[in-house]
């Protein structure tokens, strides 16, 4: 067994990122540049203290670290072992494409939301399709959902997100738009004040509208939706607690209280998008807010992020009378998800497919998300990359102008945060999406984004 010992670990004490950060950034080096292999067993945490002169907590915290983003894994009884890869590390990535005004050959595409669909179990796959397809299909769709399908959804919520659901309290949705959708049927008349985050998510702002509600733009800074100030006469609250869409941030636990004693005191119902909640990549995961109040919360759920967005399935998740009356609005509309499909997804939850595939992704994206943090981290500020599939790199605004069209003549197509904003902008920057570009061409599109932002900062110290 090879040990650290060998390898030029230097850590600074003068430095001002603490030991177990400088520590957990080396080892993430060491593992993506293939100097520490897929396998490879790392010292005990004391026998790595000693070698490098530092207290014990020191590693423990970083290999903890790099445990929750997925780079390490346990064997029982038998050490700590750098995780087998899945997914193998591409090579370096190639020179950068030409620059402008000769345009670039192919485009790398990373803008938010789209996950990625490429690395799934074909056997797993095919298997849930044959299971689906052995059934007949069937002659009046259930409103609610297939019932085997809603207790898997509760298990795997009580599992994943830690929420205490039954079946009663889950209804079988095609996705987050069905679900918002179904929200505004349920929830708002023509003309009540729903709240939408600012920035936010655009289908909620469109959906709201479409069913006749007056969209409320609810300031949202970098820890979440300002509580602080939110009208009193909303109906609906669309929130987005776990990741806020676009900016990352993570709703404190002392915010997430305020937001409740908020809607028990206006009567308003909380719609908790918990769209990539799966994928976390630091230790502690906060529980959902439907999980503090069920009464005040209704939470929504989708496979769009986790497996793929073509699938059309995800859950609403509520009190049984909101799901009756839901049920009802659904049959009257002619609304449904499809049958087989909802079989084919039920198969890969019973089998243990969808864990399999979350825990081989959560590796891979978390992978993505150290080459962006390295290689933009000691350029800007980096907010929410402890989660989901993009983060937000904050930038001065003088930077901005120009800054996603001058990216795209390189070959690198971005997007800013600007374009989520329906009032004013408190955070200026990209918006970077690591689900759909491979690794190596993440690593070339930041080094793209690096260059860019470096000559920007060059040209404004000039001009001053
Ligand atoms: C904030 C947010 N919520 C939900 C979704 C998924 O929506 P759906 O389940 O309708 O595909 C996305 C997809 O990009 C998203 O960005």
């Amino acid at each position: 067994m090879r040990t650290l010992v060998d390898l030029p670990v230097s850590l600074s004490r003068d430095s001002p990122t603490p030991l177990s950060a400088q520590l957990t950034g080396w080892l993430r080096h060491a593992m993506l540049a293939g100097t520490l292999a897929p396998g490879e067993r790392l010292p005990s945490s004391r026998g790595l203290a000693g070698q490098l002169a530092v207290s014990r907590t020191v590693v423990t915290e970083a290999y903890q670290q790099l445990y929750a983003e997925g780079w390490l894994e346990g064997r029982h009884g038998s050490g700590t072992y750098v995780a087998s890869l899945e997914t193998p590390i591409p090579e370096a990535a190639p020179a950068p494409p030409p620059r402008p005004p000769a345009p670039a050959e192919r485009t790398i595409d990373l803008t938010p939301g789209t996950p990625w669909v490429r690395d799934y179990d074909r056997a797993a796959w095919k298997r849930a399709w044959r299971k689906a397809a052995d059934l007949p299909p069937g002659d009046k769709p259930d409103p609610y959902g297939l019932p085997h399908l809603r207790e898997l959804l509760a298990d795997h919520l009580r599992r994943a997100r830690a929420v205490t659901v039954g079946p009663e309290n889950v209804l079988v949705t095609r996705g987050t738009g069905n679900g918002l959708d179904l929200c505004a049927l349920a929830l708002l008349g023509g003309g009540a004040r729903a709240g939408v985050e600012d920035p936010g998510y655009h289908v909620a702002r469109t959906v709201f509208a479409a069913r006749g509600a007056e969209v409320v733009p609810c300031p949202v800074d970098e820890d979440g939706v300002i509580v602080d100030g939110l009208p009193a006469d909303l109906r609906v609250l669309y929130t987005t607690p776990a990741h806020q869409y676009p900016l990352g941030g993570r709703l404190p636990i002392t915010r997430r209280e305020r937001l409740l004693a908020w809607a028990r005191s206006t009567g308003a119902t909380v719609v908790e998008d918990d769209y990539d909640a799966e994928f976390r990549y630091d230790v502690a995961p906060l529980p959902a807010l439907y999980g503090l109040d069920p009464s005040r919360v209704v939470l929504l759920g989708t496979l769009s992020k986790t497996l793929a967005p073509d699938i059309g399935v995800g859950w609403l998740v509520g009190p049984p009378e909101l799901l009756d009356r839901i049920a009802a609005l659904r049959v009257a509309l002619g609304d449904r998800t499809s049958g087989p499909v909802q079989h084919a997804v039920a198969t890969l939850l019973e089998r243990g497919d969808l864990d399999r595939h979350l825990r081989r992704m959560r590796l891979e994206y978390a992978r993505r998300r150290a080459v962006i943090v390295d290689t933009l981290g000691p350029l800007c500020r980096l907010r929410g990359d402890t989660a989901g599939l993009h983060l937000l790199a904050e930038l001065p605004l003088e930077t901005m102008p120009g800054l996603v069209a001058a990216a795209r003549e390189r070959g690198v197509l971005l997007d800013s945060t600007g374009r989520h904003h329906y009032g004013w902008e408190r955070l200026h920057g990209l918006v970077i999406g690591y689900g759909s570009a491979s690794l190596a061409d993440i690593r070339h599109g930041c080094r793209v984004i690096a260059d860019l932002i470096t000559e920007r900062a060059g040209a404004q110290r000039r001009s001053e």
